[in-house]
């Protein structure tokens, strides 16, 4: 078990729900996505949810989900959408946070068509790759940690080194 919700952002496409799901089991506790929180309350997929109620809609959600996770969820792996610490600088109050950092043109060569089909703000790649370069430094800003992102068991290795060293 962990004695602090540890929280994985980055950019879409980066690995945090697959590298979230690892690392709670190594961890021997839970993981939650806040995208598949969403779309369960709702039960609505993300581009229904943009689609029909437009991203403002989207982006309170998020904000509903943090504070729910802000006041119940602990010692918990937590992998939340790209524009989450965005749109939710606070997102610190809730566990350690810990930017996955993967170049841009690396996230292009591991997103499969169906992959950026379920991400609205994915399908222009030429704003994505604007994006990217905004977001890129709002989230090092925030971070309390950056790995790069390149391989799983690598990651899981240095998420457990920072937990270890901040004991
Ligand atoms: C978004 C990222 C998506 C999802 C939504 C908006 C963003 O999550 O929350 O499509 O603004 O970057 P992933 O980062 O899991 O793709």
């Amino acid at each position: 078990m962990i004695s602090t919700n540890i929280i994985l952002i980055g950019f879409m496409g980066s690995g945090k729900s697959t590298l979230a799901r690892a690392l709670a089991r190594e961890l021997n506790t839970y993981f939650i996505d806040t995208d598949n929180l969403i779309e369960n309350f709702e039960n609505k997929s993300i581009n229904k949810i943009f689609e029909s109620e437009g991203e403002q809609s989207f982006r309170e959600k998020e904000r509903y989900c943090f504070n729910w996770i802000k006041h119940n969820v602990k010692s918990t792996v937590i992998s939340v959408g790209g524009g989450f610490p965005i749109f939710i600088p606070e997102i610190k109050e809730a566990g350690i946070v810990i930017y996955l950092k993967v170049p841009f043109e690396e996230i292009l060569k591991r997103m499969d068509e169906n992959e950026i089909k379920k991400r609205p703000l994915f399908k222009d790649i030429q704003k994505a790759k604007e994006l990217y370069e905004k977001r890129d430094k709002i989230y090092t800003k925030l971070a309390d940690f950056i790995i790069e992102n390149k391989n799983l068991s690598k990651s899981i290795e240095e998420v457990k080194e920072i937990l270890n060293a901040s004991k």
